[in-house]
């Protein structure tokens, strides 16, 4: 596998969530038309899915190197917040067996896209989960292996996880603390939680363990992927 397969909507839901794969020419239109043009007109004429499918596919497996070493042994209960249409996920499962993976998402797409810090307000979102079904079964998911939640519609998933990861999306979008409660209910001393933050240091105070993997000092945000386990106890 050396790209993905993704359709033409699809396409369109991963520009708005990673931005960086925009080509010079689409990110002039957003500046030019604004962020509401550019996600309902710009990106329905301009976008070349096989563009999309080549870039996405390369920073995902990317992505998967940051965290890979987290996955070995027995993680088979895999919990993705905020995975967008799954393109890690997809990379995860070609290189490990018999993964269930769990995903909670939103399903709908902002009409003004803001890329900011929308803290415990929250009302950021740019999927679609009948979209990501299919991208997810389209690249090799079976579907037993696929659980998609509702963030704000259904019940979430209530079991022990093994690994949770939620890359650009989990204190990077809004405040951890919206999940706090539900992680610490849904892990275990050992379940190794993986996020983006720019607060790194805030996490000593929620975990006994936090490890620095990686730190993003060319993005807007200058944030770092940390892992942490085990939650202390509230005070
Ligand atoms: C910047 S995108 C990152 C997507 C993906 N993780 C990636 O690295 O390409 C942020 C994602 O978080 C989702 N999101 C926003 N609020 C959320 C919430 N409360 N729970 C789960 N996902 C959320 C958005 O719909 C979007 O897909």
């Amino acid at each position: 596998m050396n790209s993905f397969e993704i359709s033409k909507k699809t396409a369109r839901l991963v520009v708005l969530q990673r931005i960086e794969i925009a080509n010079p020419l689409l990110k002039y239109f957003r500046k030019l038309f604004g962020r509401y043009i550019f996600t309902n007109i710009i990106t329905k004429f301009f976008l070349s899915t096989q563009e999309v499918s080549n870039k996405y596919f390369k920073i995902m497996s990317d992505e998967f190197l940051t965290i890979k070493d987290f996955i070995k042994g027995d993680n088979k209960n895999f919990l993705s917040i905020g995975g967008g249409v799954g393109g890690l996920e997809a990379v995860v499962n070609s290189n490990f067996n018999d993964i269930n993976f769990y995903f909670i998402e939103r399903n709908f797409v902002s009409n003004k896209i803001k890329y900011g810090w929308g803290g415990l307000l929250n009302s950021e979102a740019y999927n679609d989960v009948l979209e990501q079904k299919n991208f997810l079964l389209n690249n090799s998911i079976n579907n037993s292996q696929i659980n998609i939640f509702d963030f704000d519609n259904d019940q979430l998933p209530k079991l022990k996880f093994d690994i949770i990861v939620s890359l650009l999306s989990l204190d990077y979008h809004y405040d951890f603390n919206i999940y706090e409660k539900y992680l610490r209910e849904v892990s275990t001393p050992k379940t190794k939680i993986i996020f983006d933050t720019i607060r790194a240091d805030y996490f000593n105070k929620i975990f006994n363990n936090v490890k620095i993997l990686d730190s993003q000092i060319n993005t807007v945000h200058k944030s770092k992927r940390i892992l942490c386990s085990d939650f202390k106890d509230k005070i």
